[in-house]
This record gives structure tokens, sequence and C-alpha cells, in this order.
């Protein structure tokens, strides 16, 4: 698909390798190495992300669910009759499920997400639970301006981003996304998760799994490189490493090469040094203050921000500045 171009509702396409190819080649033939983490997600990636939000450890699901449960009327009130609900990264839709249980009044939903073929199940999920609904999914990235379907534009919405996804993206990308959020016609709200800062270990552990799921899943961009784009990763040379940056309140999620050496990606050579790192994801947390901030430079404001018990996680209610 072609980054600048919006995608519209009923276009199901997937990213060509030569994307994956592109971007690979980009982020790993400079002195600070990344993958993009978007390409984690593909079926097999999406199925590992699943089985990371029943870990023990990872408490960030479970936390974020009873909390949408606990107030899920006051936040399907959010919507008014007739209007629309619009989820970013959708993922599963398992934590839309309480929106829509509580919004019978809805009459749309538009899941947006990378994976077609998870969109696709969830989507054809959701239309047998909630005959009513009209659920418009759109494969796009969620970086990129998205276009909503033409007959959505006059009627309200409420945007949807849980699961402190927008902690997986750089602060510029977090407000470009916020403003964008903002400037839909119609836009009333705006539901977003977010992971709060907490002490590190509870916040590294739940990046590194005793189970090693969530090695796997960080690991499973290297298995797709080989697979898709005939790289020559030996996977077991390489491991994976969650740490805590406290200066940028985030996890950083890379694979370290065990030993100096070099890679075939369709044609480049790829070198690692020793203990050389691919930065793959982050996971930014916030505090009251950090969040109330990129609000603002959204052209938001924090009107409400529900936390578990443990101040844990937030669910932010944000209205228009
Ligand atoms: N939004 C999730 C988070 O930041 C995504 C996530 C969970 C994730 N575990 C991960 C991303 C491990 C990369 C690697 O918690």
């Amino acid at each position: 698909m072609g980054h600048a171009e919006p995608i519209t509702a009923g276009d199901i396409v997937t990213a060509p390798a030569s994307d994956f190819l592109r971007d690979a080649w980009a982020g790993l033939d400079r002195p600070e190495k990344s993958i993009n983490p978007k390409w984690l997600y593909d079926q097999a990636g999406s199925a590992l992300f699943e089985q990371i939000t029943t870990l023990p450890e990872y408490y960030l699901t479970r936390t974020e669910i009873s909390i949408l449960q606990r107030h899920a009327d006051d936040l399907a009130q959010l919507v008014p009759t007739g209007g629309t609900l619009v989820e970013l990264g959708s993922g599963a839709s398992v934590k839309t499920r309480t929106l829509l249980d509580a919004g019978r009044h809805l009459s749309a939903y538009v899941p947006i997400d990378i994976s077609a073929a998870f969109l696709n199940l969830t989507a054809d999920d959701l239309r047998a639970r909630y005959p009513d609904l009209s659920v418009r999914p759109i494969v796009g990235d969620f970086l990129q301006p998205v276009a909503l379907p033409d007959d959505m534009a006059s009627r309200p919405k409420v945007g949807f981003f849980p699961g402190s996804t927008i902690g997986n993206i750089t602060p510029a990308n977090a407000v470009d996304l916020l403003s964008r959020a903002r400037a839909w016609p119609g836009m009333e709200a705006f539901i977003l998760g977010v992971d709060l800062v907490k002490a590190p270990g509870v916040l590294v552990d739940a990046y590194d799994d005793a189970a090693g799921v969530t090695a796997q899943f960080i690991t499973n961009v290297l298995v797709r490189m080989n697979a898709e784009l005939g790289a020559d990763f030996n996977i077991a040379d390489f491991s994976y490493q969650a740490s805590w940056n406290a200066q940028d309140a985030r996890i950083e999620m890379s694979l370290i090469s065990g030993k100096a050496q070099t890679v075939d990606l369709a044609g480049r050579q790829i070198s690692f040094a020793e203990g050389e790192s691919i930065d793959v994801s982050m996971s930014r947390k916030y505090t009251v203050d950090s969040l109330t901030q990129l609000a603002q430079a959204s052209g938001w404001t924090v009107r409400q921000m529900h936390c578990d018990d443990a101040k844990q996680f937030a669910v932010a209610v944000l209205t228009p500045m």
C-alpha cells in the first residue's frame, strides 16, 4: 500500500513484501539499528501478542479491561445515539465488546488495524454479536492519515485507542496521531489507555516474562525476515532484552547479537558487532503530568483519568480543548 495514500473502507489490502524489505533495509543499514515494530504483527505475531496479554507478569490488559468494565456505561455515553466508535489498532477487539455491550445506541463501529487477517476475523465476530451495528473495518497504519468512509463524516464519533499502544510510538508521532484524530469531523471525545510509571522491576518483568513469550514475539520479526525477505538470520545468535529507560520513561525492547556476524538481507550484507542491538519496540509509561502535556500538545484536554486501585494503568477521556 502506498504510505501517503489514505486507505478507505472496503479496501482489504496487505502491505507488500517490498514495503517490509525497504523498511528493514532502512532500519538495519544505519549505526543505531532498528526495525519498525509494525512488522511484529503478522498472523503469528498477532497470536503471540494475544498470548502476552494473558501472562501473569503482563498486568496491562487485565487491568485495563477491569477499568473499562467498571466505567463502561459512562464511557459508552460519550458516544451520542447514532454515533460511531472508531478504534485504532483494534487487534482482537475484546476490550471493544465491553464498550459495545454498554453502547447499544451506537450505529457504527470502525476498527482500524494493520493486520487484515485479524481485522476480518474480528469484524465477522462482531457482526454476529451485534447484528444492528454497522461494522466498517479499515486496513491501515494509524501512523498515517486514514480516511474515514464519506458517509460517516457528519456523524458524531468517539475515538478509542486502548492497550497503551500510544506508548509504542515516538512522542512526535503520538502528537501527530492525536492531532489527526482531533481533526476528524464530528470527533467528540477520545478514550485513551495508557500505562503508568511504576517500579522498574514490575515494568521489566511485564516485557520479559518467565515463559519467554515476549522474547518469541520480538524474535518473530527475524523469523519473518527469513521467511518473507530471504534473509539468513541465525535466530539462536540473537537474544531478547527489555530495559527501563528512566530518562524517557519507557521500556525498550531489543534483540542483541550474541557474536560478531554478517547477515544477508536480500543481497545486502548487514554486519553486527558482538553485543550490538536492534531496537524493535518501546513502551512509554505516563504520569498525570506527561499525559496532560501530550493531550494539550494535540488539541485535547484530559477530562477524566480512570485508574485501577493500585494505580497501575489509566483509561483517560480526552475532549476537544
Ligand atoms: N501496547 C503494548 C505495550 O506497550 C504492546 C506490547 C506489549 C509490546 N508487549 C510487547 C510491544 C512486547 C512489543 C513487545 O505494552
